[in-house]
């Protein structure tokens, strides 16, 4: 198994990287523990795909484990979810020694986070991430939170976990889709801070697609090295932890403009932003057309949309633009981008010019 201890002056917490380690989570979870009894909250997936083995599991380590499973989607991540959540959770009778289990993908994750951050002024709780996406991005870091009728993510916290642990193993039964969504975000460390990175996965990253498990591991824990440190350097994303933002600018516009109907999953939306923001640097110079086909080309060779839906390209440059204000990086209208200077290094671009954008999306569009 390997491990990263994720630790600055404020944070100190275990990423544990395996496979086949279900069987023995209760064991491994159980030293995170101050009482003996956690609470899981699951998608209704996992849960019926998993939950004997981690009831077993607990059972072997004498935790108690009450589990609530949940529906989860894009829609439903919201404040009323995390309010009949909280309400599941606290009509148990929990107090402060409690720890909340998030069995689940990114969503699941956001959503369990945000809720463990509330009750009680802060339950501890642990990660168990179960998608592609949510191994290499959303359960480390502690960022939590919700969607609001006016935009994605706007209501969360800042709140990181005890534990993270993650079995590659559970990758089997994640549609193919949903793997090529999480590995989007994969590239993305490739490309804003990690070159070499980015060139083995242009060996390797149909193998991790399909399913090899040495190479899933590499490129998990790979991932969630340069998290960790970017998340070391700056928990609160004053500076360079907007980076991790690359293409998701353009991307939470697209799932908000598509209503977070399922047609367009988050990392698909990020793969589109990623490209979107790679031609830009093009346009404005900042890299050169080789670089930029280099990182098109890997998009297309593992099998990512790389261009809008058909549905999305009615929708004007205008709405594009307005959508994008909404941002959390914005200030007073003002737009911030990450662009990307050369393969490995990407920049903050602040006050981005909105009529550039206006003629980008007149060409993307329509
Ligand atoms: N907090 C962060 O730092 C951060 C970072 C990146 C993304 N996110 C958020 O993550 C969310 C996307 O997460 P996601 O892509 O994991 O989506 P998700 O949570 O919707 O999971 C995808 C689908 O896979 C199913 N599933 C999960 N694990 C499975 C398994 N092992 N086998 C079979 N099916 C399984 C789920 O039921 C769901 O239908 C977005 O809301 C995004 O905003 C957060
Ligand atoms: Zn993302």
């Amino acid at each position: 198994m390997k491990k990263i201890r994720l630790k600055n002056k404020q944070i100190d917490y275990p990423i544990l990287i395996g496979s086949n380690i279900y069987k023995d989570i209760g064991l491994i979870c159980k030293k995170y523990l101050e009482k003996n009894r956690v609470f899981i909250v699951c998608d209704n997936v996992v849960y019926d795909l998993y939950k004997k083995v981690l009831q077993n599991s607990f059972k072997k380590a004498n935790v108690e484990c009450i589990f609530i499973a949940i529906t989860v989607s894009e829609k439903k991540k919201n404040i009323i979810t995390v309010a009949s959540l909280s309400s599941k959770i606290i009509s148990h009778g929990v107090d402060r020694k409690d720890t909340i289990v998030a069995f689940g993908g990114g969503i699941l994750g956001d959503i369990v986070g945000f809720t463990a951050s509330i009750i009680l002024r802060g339950l501890n709780y642990i990660q168990i991430p179960t998608t592609l996406l949510s191994q290499v991005d959303s359960s480390v870091g502690g960022k939590t939170g919700v969607n609001n009728i006016y935009g994605k993510n706007l209501l969360g916290s800042f709140y990181q976990p005890r534990l993270v642990v993650i079995d590659t193993n559970v990758l089997k039964t994640l549609p193919r889709r949903e793997l090529l969504a999480g590995y989007a975000e994969i590239i993305k460390y490739g490309i804003i801070k990690d070159a070499k990175f980015f060139d083995w996965l242009q060996i390797n990253g149909k193998k991790v697609i399909d399913g090899n498990t040495n190479a899933r591991i590499y490129a998990i824990h790979r991932s969630c090295i340069n998290k960790s440190q970017i998340v070391e350097a700056d928990e609160k994303e004053h500076g360079a932890r907007a980076l991790l933002n690359l293409g998701h600018t353009f991307g939470h516009a697209i799932e908000s403009l598509n209503n977070y109907k399922k047609d367009i999953i988050h990392g698909e939306a990020v793969s589109i932003g990623i490209t979107i923001a790679a031609k830009l640097s093009y346009v404005e110079g900042y890299i050169d057309k080789k670089t930029y086909y280099k990182i098109e080309n890997h998009f297309n060779d593992i099998g990512l949309q790389i261009s809008l839906p058909k549905n999305l390209k009615k929708i004007t440059a205008k709405k594009f633009v307005s959508e994008m204000i909404k941002d959390k990086k914005t200030v007073n209208k003002e737009i911030t981008l990450i662009l990307i200077e050369k393969l490995g290094k990407a920049f903050i671009h602040k006050k981005y010019s909105h009529s550039k954008l206006l003629k980008l999306f007149k060409e993307i569009t329509s």
